[in-house]
């Protein structure tokens, strides 16, 4: 009999508390101004056009967008027709502590969960360059977050993610299934609205050759971090 093996991906980094409450509350209002200019919409699955419960927009160069032709990366926003605002810079800057890759971010997209939204299993495979980790940072309520394996039925995970937290996927975990299996309401007075905000950050071209910039980020003695 051939054993499955269970082994945890490799590459999955935790960051517990990464934000201190005053530098949630900073990003958040850049991420406000962000908003203004590029309203959150309601993405639609390809093909079947049901739509998203989660909410979205984008900031950076290029941002990710699902509708009935299927999903991509682009610099304008579906409903404005208006480039994506740039990123905050607080966000370049979690990049550079978290990611470990010497280019920049080009997309971060903006999921705004109201108290009944949820994502399925996936995998965030819309990237030319998966050597960039993807990093992802949350505020307001806590989900239950779910990470796999490399296919969709391996065993998986979960845990909780709370306000502040950062997760980085990468190396063998750059291509795990994760989804977010749902919201605790109520669980963080950040957003006067309730909800949680995630933001993941990506690389979507390939780098300018710098690459893995093992020196700095994710092996950063300095910044607060557990295998998972
Ligand atoms: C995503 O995979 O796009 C979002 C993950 C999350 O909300 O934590
Ligand atoms: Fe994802």
């Amino acid at each position: 009999m051939k054993l499955k093996t269970t082994r945890p991906l490799g590459g999955l980094r935790l960051h517990h508390g990464y934000l201190h409450p005053e530098a949630q509350a900073q990003l958040l209002v850049a991420l406000r101004s962000v908003l203004a200019q590029a309203p959150l919409y309601t993405p639609r699955m390809p093909k079947s056009g049901r739509p998203f419960t989660v909410r979205m927009s984008n900031c950076g160069p290029l941002g990710w967008v699902s509708d009935r032709n299927g999903y991509r990366y682009q610099p304008l926003h579906p409903e404005t027709a208006r480039p994506w605002p740039p990123m905050p810079p607080m966000l370049l800057t979690i990049w550079s502590e978290l990611a470990g890759y010497a280019d920049p971010p080009e997309a971060c997209l903006i999921n705004f969960y109201a108290a009944d939204a949820k994502m399925g299993l996936h995998q965030d495979r819309d990237e030319a360059d998966f050597a960039a980790p993807v990093v992802s940072v949350s505020l307001g309520d806590t989900c239950l977050f779910r990470v796999g394996g490399h296919k969709r039925d391996a065993p998986a995970r979960a845990f909780r993610l709370s306000s502040g937290d950062a997760v980085v996927l990468g190396g063998e975990a750059r291509l795990a299934f994760h989804g977010v299996d749902r919201i605790y309401p109520g669980t963080s007075r950040l957003l006067p609205e309730g909800g949680r905000i995630n933001l993941t950050l990506r690389r979507v071209t390939r780098g300018a050759g710098a690459g893995l910039d093992r020196r700095s980020g994710a092996e950063a003695p300095h910044v607060k971090q557990r295998q998972i």
